[in-house]
């Protein structure tokens, strides 16, 4: 069996797993598509459970024209709701900022209508001029609810009230990265990048690694392969085994070659450190620091990886923070590298936290879209550090900001032009390497074309 039928024919639309219509990215007609079939009927990551503690506490998630409020009400795990930002009186947006605490109502400025917590209406100035009116009755006064689901520490949002459960949209995401611990991860930093290209081109640069080798080799030479699969509507990609000997980059910036597999371990994770600033942390990259002092240079790649996982633990000891029960060098075989969860986030969990995106179109230009990126630390509990999001408008004040994501930036810019040249029939993904970049599109044009 080839790998093209191993994976499926062609859809309807034409895209196969080695070709996706040019179409597909240019047919004037998708933006709205989207608007009107995608988002509405699609789960979402609104925002982190841990910004919402205190009775009150809310975040604001806005995608497209709409704006959802995730609110904390009581003290209970499940004392939390969402409903529509909007005065039902004549469609102030009630409120503007992104966080904070409501504190015991939110009051309209424009005419002074009140609402509490739980979104109901709790006051109507001068109500009696409403006498006698039709459908004036206090219940349908409340700012409609959205329904919401949590999992990986975040408030998932879904505003399909027919929608099918979370749990169900997920599929074999849980079962892959729950041992990771996701919700016990806490932001090292949240940067949000406005960037000038259409949402899927920015989403699927970060969908595959096969751009890895030509891209990302001002500090090392990546070698390994990066296979992909599909799991349902989310898709997943790993690294297969590095060819050896490891170029990189030294201190003193000269290229060197690895004289031993510890050195080309550290080498590959300091890049990260120095770079990424996720994914490898200081306790990984501290036991990667002290596998190169001390294994022998010629020492299995087997002897190695259970040697990095002993000093990968040992550093969590040092620094009092919890080792997730679950987690064993099995789930993280078995977890793969990079998680696309459809249709709008990548999470690449590692031992010391995760790299996590959200990618938002913009609400009125197809060539715009907005990127949250988290990093995630494991921190002792009450030593999180309090993180505020740095928001960057355009790839020019994003420079300076993540010289490994920096190099992503030209190729996205590049190819969101690219893809408008008439020469461009389609493309000739990857079968092997960029399965899930193909699987996102097979499902995006599934939901665009139910009525
Ligand atoms: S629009 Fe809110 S009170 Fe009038
Ligand atoms: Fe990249």
């Amino acid at each position: 069996m080839s790998a093209i039928e191993a994976i499926g024919g062609a859809t309807a639309d034409g895209i196969r797993p080695d070709w996706i219509p040019a179409e597909e990215y240019r047919d004037p007609n998708v933006p709205t598509l989207e608007r009107e079939r995608l988002w509405p009927r699609v789960w979402q990551m609104a925002c982190r459970e841990s910004q919402l503690q205190r009775v009150g506490d809310f975040a604001n998630y806005e995608i497209l024209h709409d704006s959802i409020l995730i609110v904390r009400t009581g003290t209970g795990p499940d004392d939390i709701v969402a409903f529509y930002n909007v005065c039902q009186h004549r469609g102030r947006k009630l409120v503007q900022e992104y966080s904070g605490n409501l504190g015991a109502r939110i009051s309209c400025r424009f005419h002074g209508w009140q609402y509490n917590i739980r979104g109901e209406c709790v006051h109507v100035p001068f109500r009696a001029d409403w006498n006698g009116c039709p459908g004036f009755e206090t219940a349908s006064l409340g700012l409609p609810a959205v329904q919401w689901g949590r999992w990986g520490g975040w408030i998932w949002i879904n505003q399909d009230d027919k929608a099918e459960p979370l749990s169900r949209h997920l599929g074999v995401i849980p079962e892959m990265l729950d041992p990771f611990e996701p919700q016990n991860m806490r932001p090292l930093w949240w940067k949000t990048l406005n960037a000038p290209v259409n949402w899927k081109v920015v989403i699927e640069a970060f969908n595959e690694s096969y751009h890895a080798i030509p891209t990302h080799n001002s500090r090392i030479v990546y070698s390994m392969s990066s296979p992909s699969k599909a799991y349902g509507r989310h898709g997943v990609f790993w690294f297969g085994p590095p060819e050896f000997p490891t170029r990189y980059r030294n201190e003193a910036g000269e290229w060197v070659i690895a004289q031993s597999g510890g050195e080309a371990i550290w080498a590959a994770h300091k890049v990260l450190d120095d770079m990424l600033f996720a994914m490898t942390l200081e306790p990984t990259m501290e036991a990667t620091r002290r596998l190169r002092a001390e294994a022998p240079p010629e020492a299995s790649a087997e002897f190695l990886m259970n040697r990095l996982w002993e000093l990968q633990k040992d550093e969590f000891a040092r620094r009092g923070l919890k080792w997730p029960q679950a987690l064993t060098m099995d789930a993280v075989e078995k977890a793969g590298v990079s998680w696309h969860i459809f249709p709008n986030s990548i999470v690449l969990p590692t031992v010391d936290g995760a790299l996590w995106y959200r990618f938002r179109p913009h609400k009125s230009d197809p060539d715009r879209c907005s990127v949250d990126i988290w990093s995630f630390g494991r921190f002792p509990e009450g030593q999180e550090p309090t993180v505020v999001n740095e928001i960057f408008d355009g790839f020019e004040a994003f420079r300076g900001q993540n010289p490994f994501l920096e190099e992503d930036l030209p190729n996205i810019q590049a190819a969101n032009e690219g893809m408008k040249i008439r020469g461009w029939k389609g493309a000739r993904t990857n079968p092997v390497q960029e399965v899930a970049v193909n699987n996102f599109h097979r499902h995006l044009s599934e939901f665009l074309s139910r009525r």
